[in-house]
């Protein structure tokens, strides 16, 4: 077989199989895990309601509408600017201390050493961006940003949403 079969032959199997690919090259693994985790959906502005879309260098900068609900108001970090100034093992610790809702801290304490370093990998490649999210606000506490409400509201009738309208 010539160079060029063989590299053509490469390519093929690369594009056939992605999973080798993620296997191999942590940056594509990380990639992937945020996509099927969805860590875009509320660390990336813009994503959910767009249906993702939000340019790849624009993501995971955080959020600076919050979410209010008796823990006070969270906002969904800036994960570029978080493993700006961490080692992969912070990143790990970091990861499974856990924290306000409604970030899914049960999904990252079930990742295991190398998922968390995929993703670890990934926000490092695409390097430090935009601005930290604002800090917690605690439980009563004047909220001095825009919020999303996370704390479940009654059924409406016919009437009391017409009266909204
Ligand atoms: C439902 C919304 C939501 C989703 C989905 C989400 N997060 Fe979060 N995340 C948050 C919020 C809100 C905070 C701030 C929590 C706090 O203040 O304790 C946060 C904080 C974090 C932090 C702490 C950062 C720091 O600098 O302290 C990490 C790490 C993190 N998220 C990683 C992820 C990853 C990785 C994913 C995808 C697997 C993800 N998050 C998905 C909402 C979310």
């Amino acid at each position: 077989m010539n160079q060029f079969a063989t590299a053509i032959l490469a390519a093929a199997a690369c594009a056939a199989t992605p999973a080798l690919a993620e296997a191999t090259d942590p940056v594509a693994r990380g990639r992937y895990l945020v996509e099927v985790a969805d860590c875009n959906g509320c660390h990336t502005a813009g994503f959910a309601e767009s249906g993702g879309a939000v340019p790849e260098a624009q993501r995971l900068t955080g959020m600076t509408v919050g979410f209010s609900g008796p823990w006070g108001v969270s906002y969904p970090a800036n994960l570029r600017l978080s493993v700006a100034g961490m080692s992969e093992g912070e990143w790990r610790v970091r990861a499974r201390a856990g924290g306000l809702p409604p970030m899914p801290w049960p999904a990252l304490k079930a990742m295991t050493d190398p998922d968390l370093n995929a993703i670890y990998a990934y926000l490092r490649a695409l390097g430090p961006a935009g601005v930290a999210a604002p800090q917690a606000v605690a439980p009563g506490a004047p909220i001095p940003t825009a919020h999303f409400v996370f704390v479940p509201q009654p059924p409406t009738t016919v009437a009391s949403a017409a009266a909204t309208r």
